[in-house]
């Protein structure tokens, strides 16, 4: 079977958080159990130039976009024993940032992503149209909706495609006078078509286009089919339900491995993670300028963005700094978030240290080795891949109880359970997950047979890949 995995990052190319390490990994495990994968992204130049074995395949390609005919290069790297395709037209791709900066979105994401995905199918007419078509996120939802509603593209419609959907929050809505410039007549423009409240919405169309649709973990693939958590699609999810799975994510456990990590402090196995932690909270904790090496250590690696519960944080702050707790925090996103980190740093420099702003794939590693908690108290969570690294380095999870996190940690009321978790999203609650992963801190001997049997646990990329090969031999009978 031939798949082509599409997606606008890939670790580690480019990557803006989890959809970058999921395109990233998948792929290689596909790979390995006998699926001929192969991947395509966009060409980031200012990321990439002179970077990678990414060499200039000599292939050009012509694309139709806003009337003018515009010429795609394309560049491959396969020095990872599978094809990764990158498309490359820099007036639209060699940019600061991959969506844009922090002042917004870049306006023409809809140009940009349009003419990605159709450069892409262009792509495989040379290559190979592939079984499948695994497309990621609304940056891809076009796919589908040139392959059965554009007639240039008609030579596709043997091929499935799959939509996996990793955040529904993020839906690439745009006005209604773009439909022209992207190829496309009014004959689509309608609820159910691509159209979502008078906008153009490009995951509606990959929603209402694709063969399948999945999410990235089963308890997100119910919630959005809820009011609550469906951002305004779960209607039409609902009417597609009998397609819509849901498939927990992996991690790659060879890119994170305590025992063969060069970026943390002291490596570790299963056998030596009481004493080897100990020595990386040691050093985290000096590197911070922090004390307390007896005090529980709470990381924090994150979007800083609104959907990971910051608000909540925000409220319960002080409360929370009134326990004998450490702090390390990475992360970036959102103004307010990025003030709140940084406020809370200066007023308690003692037990709290942020690193704030940046994208810090060493510092990301130290913190996961280092800390005994690893805090997610997101008001929704599609997957969470931080959860997942975190039990890999031994470091337990406080995390809400909602999407992947429901999935993947089990609290240690239950006989066999491992984490902390609260339902709720309120202050009282978070708070009271805090106090409990204290207490459990002092009970050094319960606490210590945990982190050996996180680190025992299987969130490997073997599970899930077999889950997505099931997955595309039914999609194949559809
Ligand atoms: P999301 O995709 O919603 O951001 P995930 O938990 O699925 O959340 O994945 C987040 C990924 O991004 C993890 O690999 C995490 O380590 C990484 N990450 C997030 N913020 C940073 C940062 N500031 N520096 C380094 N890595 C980060
Ligand atoms: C999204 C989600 C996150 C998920 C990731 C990879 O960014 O927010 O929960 O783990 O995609 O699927």
């Amino acid at each position: 079977m031939n798949v082509m995995i599409v997606s606008s990052e890939v670790f580690p190319y480019a990557k803006t958080g989890g959809l970058a390490d999921v395109a990233g990994a998948l792929p290689i495990y596909l790979n390995r159990n006998g699926i001929s994968a192969k991947v395509a992204m966009p060409y980031y130049t200012k990321f990439m130039e002179g970077k990678h074995n990414v060499e200039d395949t000599g292939i050009k390609l012509n694309v139709g976009i806003k009337g003018d005919n515009i010429e795609v290069a394309v560049y491959k790297d396969n020095s990872r024993g599978y094809d990764i395709y990158f498309l490359r037209y820099d007036p639209f791709f060699d940019r600061d940032a991959i969506y844009g900066t922090k002042d917004g979105d870049y306006e023409d994401n809809y140009l940009r992503f349009a003419l990605f995905s159709q450069a892409l199918l262009k792509l495989t007419e040379r290559i190979g149209i592939p079984d499948i078509y695994h497309i990621n996120d609304w940056q891809t939802g076009l796919i589908p909706v040139y392959i059965k509603m554009n007639y240039e593209f008609s030579k596709h419609t043997d091929a499935k495609v799959l939509l996996t959907i990793h955040n529904i929050a993020y839906q690439g809505l745009f006005p209604s006078n773009i439909l022209h410039d992207i190829g496309f007549d009014y004959n689509i423009f309608h609820m159910d078509g691509i159209e979502f409240y008078g906008k153009v919405g490009y995951l509606k169309g990959g929603i209402v286009f694709s063969d399948a649709i999945n999410t990235v973990s089963p308890t997100y693939a119910k919630e959005i089919q809820s009011p609550e958590y469906g951002a305004g699609l779960d209607g039409i999810l609902r009417k597609r339900s009998e397609v819509l799975y849901g498939v927990i994510n992996g991690i790659d456990y060879e890119k994170w491995n305590p025992e063969t990590d060069t970026h943390i402090f002291k490596n570790f196995t299963i056998k030596n993670a009481i004493t080897g932690k100990a020595e990386n909270k040691k050093a985290l904790l000096a590197a911070t300028g922090l004390k307390g090496v007896h005090k529980p250590l709470f990381g924090i690696v994150s979007r800083l963005a609104s959907q990971k519960g910051f608000d909540l944080f925000a409220k319960v702050a002080d409360k929370i700094f009134k326990n004998d707790i450490r702090m390390v925090v990475l992360g970036s996103g959102d103004k307010r978030y990025n003030e709140l980190f940084e406020e809370l740093a200066r007023q308690y420099p003692d037990k709290i240290y942020a690193k704030i702003g940046v994208y810090d794939e060493d510092f990301a590693r130290k913190i996961y080795a280092a800390s005994d908690f690893f805090l997610m108290p997101s008001m929704y969570e599609p997957c969470g891949l931080g959860q997942m690294i975190a039990m890999r380095f031994g470091t337990l999870p406080v995390v809400r109880s909602t999407g992947g996190l429901k999935d993947t940690v089990s609290d240690i009321r239950n006989r066999t359970g491992y984490g902390i978790t609260f339902e709720q999203y309120r202050e009282d609650a978070l708070l009271n997950a805090i106090k409990r992963a204290s207490a459990l801190y002092k009970n050094k001997k319960k606490m210590n047979a945990l982190v050996k049997k996180v680190m025992d646990m299987d969130f490997s990329w073997n599970g899930s890949a077999k889950k997505y090969i099931k997955l595309y031999r039914e999609i194949r009978k559809i």
